[in-house]
């Protein structure tokens, strides 16, 4: 099987067979349930986590899987200085597939090249976030019936959201996004992930400070948490935490279908008023969450779904 450190590894076909395996997934849960049987997954967290470690654990232990891992380093040897190559080695030799997330940017490839069973990125710092991605493509899938051929705003931490920055990567190659990058000027997008729109021929972006300003024009509004954990200086992130705040009068001038997504947890930018509104996608997303990691899962160990290739044909 393959490593999953970005969604450039997995083909647009992979994707999208993703993307139905998780329709199915979710369809069909007790003929899924022993896909994965005798299968082990490891999930070795060194930074905080709820959704995406309970979310892969979860999927695993679905499919009939069984898992192992830890949440949090303390406990584990990189305390006493074994390096992410050494820590890999070994447990490529208990477990059949891998989830690690990592502060450094970076540190799941050095997972994956050290790795001899498929290594899975949960976050690597502020660079990708794959399988958020992953569920944040059925979400939109599932809300307009397609994931391009939209306006989509993003906004908040530009700078240091790896859900951000793999989201807009892998909405390049489907094409055809018109990005609206909403930030404090301190927390734009980075260059290498601007490059990557200016590239894409049918995709563009602008910059702009305002939400307000333009949220009418949003087909679906990406929301994100001023990533605290990655600022050099707290008074910074005091300063630029609260920027945005959507809120059930803010939402007042969107479209009546524009989807509100945020991958969590959120702090204070989004409202709780806003939860019970009909374009709250958030709590789907985590859904999705679920649903696409059991796809993949289950794709990366080579473990075929029982029935899906009829569903699919069917389709
Ligand atoms: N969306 C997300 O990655 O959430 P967690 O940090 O709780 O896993």
């Amino acid at each position: 099987g393959t490593s999953v450190i970005t969604l450039d590894d997995l083909s647009i076909a992979q994707i999208n067979e993703l993307l139905d395996k998780a329709r199915y997934i979710d369809t069909h849960r007790k003929d899924v349930a022993h896909t994965c049987d005798g299968r082990v997954l490891a999930t070795l967290f060194y930074e905080p986590s709820t959704r995406t470690r309970l979310s892969f654990e979860t999927a695993m232990l679905r499919l009939g899987g069984k898992v192992i891992g830890f949440a949090g380093a303390q406990l584990a040897s990189v305390t006493k200085g074994e390096s992410i190559s050494d820590t890999l080695k070994t447990v490529s030799n208990y477990v059949d597939v891998v989830a690690i997330r990592h502060p450094k940017e970076g540190a799941a490839l050095v997972a994956a090249s050290a790795a001899s069973v498929p290594v899975i990125n949960a976050g690597d710092g502020g660079h990708m976030h794959p399988t958020q991605t992953l569920a944040d493509l059925a979400t939109l899938r599932s809300r307009f019936g397609r994931v391009n051929d939209l306006t989509i705003g993003l906004c908040g931490d530009l700078t240091f959201g790896r859900t951000v920055h793999s989201l807009i990567e892998t909405l390049c190659r489907f094409g055809n996004v018109r990005f609206v990058l909403i930030s404090p000027k301190e927390l734009r997008t980075p260059q290498y992930v601007l490059n990557r729109i200016n590239a894409t021929k049918d995709c563009s972006y602008v910059e702009v400070s305002d939400l307000s300003e333009v949220i009418g024009d949003l087909d679906a509004l990406y929301m994100t948490r001023v990533q605290k954990e990655r600022f050099f200086n707290e008074d910074d992130y005091l300063r630029l935490r609260d920027t945005y705040i959507l809120d059930e009068a803010k939402l007042r001038r969107a479209k009546p279908t524009m989807a509100v997504l945020h991958p969590l947890p959120r702090v204070n930018e989004i409202a709780k008023d806003v939860d019970d509104d009909p374009r709250a996608a958030y709590f789907e997303q985590v859904r999705n969450g679920m649903l696409m990691r059991m796809a993949l899962e289950s794709s990366v160990l080579g473990d075929e779904l029982p029935g899906f290739d009829a569903y699919v044909n069917k389709e």
